[in-house]
Parts: structure tokens; sequence; C-alpha cells
């Protein structure tokens, strides 16, 4: 099987690509400063260029994407648009384009959002915001395609290895462990989920 993971360098990306890697997938990774598979999710063009060069795949996973972190009074109208351009349309344009380079109607789509969307903390009226629409999305276009392959999103709390970075934003927050987030994911792509949020909380 083979999987394109977009962000696997990053704290979850990594660890997924490890796990996958060792159970045996044929894994490709991509980020925005890759020299062999680079990506940037705020240009449509760049993720269609992606997948012209990686091929036809089983899986993709997205864990990529950014939204601006500040108080809402501070928050400009272009900090909004970092998170709608980037998390927000860079995971629509991930299933507008990558649907067309999946093998088949059991191959899936993962995209990623995170807590926020439930259970919002201060300083995230942006991130929060987009995760919801993304859960909103996931669950009206795997309606539509349905007949071409699966599309789920993963939303999980403040991970293991990210707890020291962002412990001060979450408190009394009880880190989600890397093995429950390498489950959820695979439970999208070897699974046979659809349109599912699929919460790990
Ligand atoms: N960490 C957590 O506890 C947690 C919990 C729930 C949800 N999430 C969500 O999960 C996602 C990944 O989080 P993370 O903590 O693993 O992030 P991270 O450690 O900051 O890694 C981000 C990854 O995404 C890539 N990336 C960033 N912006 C990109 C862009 N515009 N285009 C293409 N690739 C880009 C980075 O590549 P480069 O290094 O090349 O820039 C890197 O590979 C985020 O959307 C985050 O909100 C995280």
């Amino acid at each position: 099987m083979k999987i394109l993971i977009i962000g696997g360098t990053g704290t979850i990306g990594k660890y997924l690509t490890s796990r996958f890697s060792k159970s045996g997938y044929d894994v490709f990774v991509a980020h925005r400063n890759s020299e062999e598979y680079p990506i940037d999710l705020e240009s449509a063009t760049s993720i269609l260029k992606l997948f012209q060069k990686v091929g036809i795949c089983d899986a993709i996973i997205c864990v990529a994407g950014e939204a601006r972190w500040a108080d809402f009074e501070a928050l400009t109208e272009e900090d909004f648009f970092i998170g709608l351009r980037s998390k927000l349309m860079g995971q629509v344009n991930v299933v507008k384009h990558g649907k067309d380079f999946l093998s088949d109607p059991s191959s899936s789509i993962t995209l990623t959002t995170g807590i926020l969307a439930d259970h919002p903390v201060l300083q995230t009226t942006s991130a929060a915001m987009v995760n919801g629409g993304i859960h909103s999305f996931v669950k009206a276009v795997a309606l539509e395609l349905r007949t071409h392959c699966r599309v789920n999103v993963v939303s999980s709390g403040l991970v293991e290895d990210a707890y020291e970075k962002y412990k001060d934003y979450f408190p009394g927050h009880v880190p989600v462990s890397m093995d429950r987030i390498y489950s959820a994911y695979a439970q999208s792509v070897l699974g046979s989920s659809n349109g599912d949020v699929i919460k790990v909380y």
C-alpha cells in the first residue's frame, strides 16, 4: 500500500511516518521545505504538482496546516485568512485534487483538525473556526465522493510529543498518547470509515 503523508516531518507526521513504514507500507513524505516532495498548502498549484509527482496512491494523509493564535481583539482579518488559506482551503484542495490520484473507492484521504473545534481555549477563535469548518466539509464531501474514495478527519487533543510546547494553553488536559494517534489514522486508512470525524480526546 502506497501512503502519502503531507506534513510527514512534523510532530504527528513523523510518528505516523515511522509507524506506517514499520508496518510495511510504502510511505512518501511531503512537506513545505522538502527537497524531494515540496508542497505549500496555501497554493492549489503546488498541491496538484505534488500529486502529479507522487502518482497514484492508496492513501493520502494531511497532517499540516496553520492558523494564527492570538486574542480575538488582536487578530486582524489577514490573520484569519492565514488559517483559511492554509489549514482550511489547503485541506479542501488536498481532497479536490487528491481524489484524482487514488487507486480505487476503498482508498482514503485523511485530514487533520483538533480538539479546539469542540473545546476551544483562549486565543483560538481562528483555529477553532477552521477546525469546525473542516469537520462540516468532510461530512458533506464524503456524500459526493462515496463512489470515488473515502474522506475522514482525525481530531485529537494535545499529543504527548507536543505536550511540553503547548501545555500552558491547555491546563488540566491529559495528553493523547502517540499510539492512540496512530490508531486513529490507521482506522481511517486501513478501515472502512467514510465521512467520519475521528475524535481522540
Ligand atoms: N501537536 C498537537 O498536539 C496537535 C493536536 C491536534 C491537532 N494538531 C494539528 O495537526 C497538524 C500538525 O501538527 P504538528 O504539531 O505535527 O505540527 P508541526 O510539528 O508544526 O509540523 C507541521 C508539518 O506540516 C508542514 N507544513 C506546515 N505548513 C505547511 C504548508 N503551508 N504547506 C505544507 N506543509 C506545511 C511542516 O513542514 P515544514 O517543516 O517543511 O514547514 C511539517 O512537516 C496541525 O494542523 C495541528 O493544528 C496538532
